[in-house]
């Protein structure tokens, strides 16, 4: 069965197209799913940006306007298992585009994958909201401050409202300041549990300007683990972190 499950904030910037980059490829490279990502930020659309990929004939846009079928749209990415179905970059592909035709052009993806997640636009606008009409599930992602939690509690309410379940939140860029809010607060003001905890991490950035997901620019950087840490948990399965020996042997094909 495919789950789909849609990767949403109430503010924007705070890491939702990262953690799209890089569960999906920890779900791949790791746990050996196959999964599909899917840019669903159609007017800011950055996935495409965040792998390196510049060059995609066809996009979701083409098939929002009802050009192509969403089966032209899928790209293979070099990480075995894992497709991606980017969004153009042009404004001009923005014309015609139906954002309505979101849901029953995701449900087609049904069967294709173990896992498709979706990365969302900010907010509760109308690509916001095909989004998570057509998820299955939806993780939020927030900072350790009010503003992105107050926006999540919004999301929250909306989700059960359409009646979409709610995985929890995943708290990113999360520094040691006593400023921050501490994740009993987040889930006391959200009312939902906190999968994961994200520290703010320069590679994270490193690897951006190298566009590769950090996962595997740098596997054993503090963000990368908890990238790695929050795939298993969204699958019921254990990531153990690899001694060097492991990886070693990994390296040269002498263990799985
Ligand atoms: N844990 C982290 N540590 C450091 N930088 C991070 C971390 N997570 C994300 N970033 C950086 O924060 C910026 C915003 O991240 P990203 O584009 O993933 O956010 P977004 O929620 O998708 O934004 P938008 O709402 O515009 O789509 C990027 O430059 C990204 O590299
Ligand atoms: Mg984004």
């Amino acid at each position: 069965m495919t789950r789909i499950i849609g990767i949403l904030s109430g503010k924007g910037g705070v890491g939702k197209t990262t953690t799209v980059a890089n569960v999906g490829t920890a779900l791949a490279s790791y746990f050996k799913k196959n999964v599909i990502i899917v840019d669903c930020n159609i007017t800011t659309s950055h996935l495409s940006l965040y792998l390196g990929m510049y060059y995609s004939p066809v996009t979701l846009n083409q098939v929002l306007t009802g050009k192509a079928r969403i089966h032209e749209a899928i790209y293979d990415y070099h990480v075995p298992g894992l497709r991606v179905i980017p969004a153009s970059l042009s404004l001009k592909d923005l014309r015609g585009v139906d954002i309505s035709r979101l849901r029953n052009t995701i449900k087609k993806l049904s069967g294709e994958a173990d896992i498709v997640l979706l990365d969302a636009a900010p907010g509760l606008g109308r690509e916001a909201m095909a989004t998570m009409r057509a998820s299955d599930e939806v993780l939020f992602i927030s900072t350790p401050f009010v503003p992105s939690t107050m926006d999540i509690i919004k999301s929250h309410q909306v989700a059960l409202e359409v009646g979409v379940k709610p995985i929890g939140i995943m708290l990113n860029m999360v520094g040691k300041e006593r400023y921050e809010l501490s994740t009993d607060e987040v889930e006391q003001l959200a009312e939902l549990p906190v999968t994961i905890s994200v520290p703010m991490d320069k590679n994270v950035l490193r690897s951006l300007a190298l566009k590769t997901p950090v996962v595997l620019y740098d596997p054993s950087s503090p963000a990368s683990r908890q990238f790695f840490e929050l795939a298993g948990r969204l699958i019921g399965e254990k990531y153990r972190i690899e001694s060097f020996i492991t990886r070693f042997l990994r390296f040269f094909g002498l263990s799985r």
